[in-house]
């Protein structure tokens, strides 16, 4: 599933355009995630790896090839990269799991697995509510198994970090969980969901401190349920990483939900950061696609109010402010020793300001032209893009008086 110019929104995801994206970044991260664990695979000890989406459906596509769902996306990524792994001599077992309540879509499930399943892929689907079914799923993942948790529910509820705490536990395991903004916000200015949204954020919340402007109050929201879920997945040998993609409403300049990844391992942050970097102007294209569909309809109706035809692209201002906030993150991270960056100091940055890898090496690159920093080890010859390369290991210093 790539992203193709030419038809910038598929027919199937015409007016509920946020799943186009956030298809495109399952499809995306999911195989180079594949790739990556499961070149390593035997190395590592996993015996297998297994893909539970915990909310399957499928949802809002009538097709028989479910073709705009997360379920024949995951199946066939698994199966081609199975595949691809296999003639590279990397042979690796590929499992996928598959949740759901509602029981017309579960009977639409169970079918499409029956005749659609690849050879090389084994699946199963699992018939109940998710929360209660965590133990099944927990068992279906046997402890040498290296896991992906797709959390995808219409409602927030069953995001909860208690509810997802035995799933968050688990060694071998990475999550992308969606944050429904949209329905947070407005239940978190209501009193009757005080207490669930507060177990939402990890438990106490004083309401009062919950922010009114519009831009610090979903920071906060989304800083505080990271926090909570983080914490629990974090051991005393692996320290949570965390990174997030906001996808926006399709017509409309507010936030329609955020992702979030959660892993213990340095490259994939990164790995996620990047897809996620991909998929920035090609959330934007297809923004302006469906405003302009939407505003033909409106013409066509006589409503020309029924458009939000602002932008929320940054501005200049806003891109040199930020490049300026990382170069600040930089300065302080090598502090007054030499810092070596390996990709677990790089990726961890990237966690601590949800940037870019891009942007990362953009700051500093900066930061050296400005004769501020020296790459110790390049020397003094500047490389285009990668200004420090983390996977081999490189020394930064400062060479300005603090
Ligand atoms: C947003 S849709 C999932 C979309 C799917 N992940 C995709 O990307 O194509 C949520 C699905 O979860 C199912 N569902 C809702 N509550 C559930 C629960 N408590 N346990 C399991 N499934 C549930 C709904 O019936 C629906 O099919």
């Amino acid at each position: 599933m790539k992203f193709d110019p030419h038809e910038i929104i598929p027919s199937p995801y015409v007016g509920r355009e946020q799943a186009y994206i956030k298809h495109l970044l399952l499809d995306g991260y999911l195989e180079r995630l594949l790739y990556i664990v499961g070149w390593s695979a035997s190395k590592l000890g996993h015996e297998e790896i297994i893909f539970v989406d915990c909310f399957a459906g499928p949802w809002k596509d009538e097709s028989d090839d479910l073709a705009s769902t997360s379920i024949a996306i995951s199946m066939n990524l698994l199966s081609m990269v199975q595949y691809a792994l296999e003639k590279v001599d990397k042979s690796v077992k590929f499992r996928a799991v598959y949740v759901e309540k509602d029981d017309g879509a579960f009977g639409r499930l169970s079918q499409f697995l029956a005749s659609h399943s690849p050879a090389n892929v084994k699946t199963a689907a699992i018939h109940g509510d998710f929360t209660r079914s965590i133990p099944d799923i927990l068992a279906r993942c046997p402890p040498k198994s290296f896991a992906f948790f797709f959390i995808d529910p219409k409602g927030w509820m069953a995001v909860k970090p208690d509810i997802l705490q035995p799933l968050l536990e688990r060694p071998r395991s990475e999550f992308l969980i969606n944050f429904m903004y949209d329905f947070i916000n407005r239940a978190a200015s209501m009193n009757a969901l005080r207490d669930d949204i507060a177990a939402l954020l990890g438990g106490q919340l004083d309401a009062e401190k919950i922010p009114s402007n519009p831009a610090q109050r979903e920071q906060f929201l989304l800083e505080r349920y990271r926090s909570a879920l983080a914490d629990r997945v974090s051991t005393a040998n692996a320290k949570a990483l965390s990174g997030y993609v906001t996808i926006l409403d399709p017509t409309v300049d507010r936030t329609k939900y955020h992702l979030i990844y959660l892993t213990r391992h340095p490259k994939g942050i990164i790995e996620f950061m990047k897809q996620s970097e991909k998929l920035a102007g090609v959330q934007s294209a297809v923004r302006n696609a469906a405003k302009y569909n939407k505003q033909t309809q409106a013409d066509k109706t006589g409503d020309l109010f029924g458009i939000d035809a602002g932008q929320m692209e940054p501005s200049w201002n806003e891109s040199n402010a930020r490049i300026h906030e990382l170069q600040q993150l930089w300065l302080a991270r090598i502090g007054d020793q030499n810092l070596l960056v390996t990709e677990p100091v790089f990726a961890n940055l990237i966690c601590q300001s949800n940037c870019f890898p891009s942007e990362l090496q953009l700051a500093l690159r900066g930061l050296i032209e400005r004769g501020e920093v020296q790459n110790v080890t390049a020397g003094p010859k500047l490389r285009p893009k990668n200004v420090v390369d983390y996977e081999k290991g490189e020394t930064l210093t400062r060479t300005v008086p603090r």
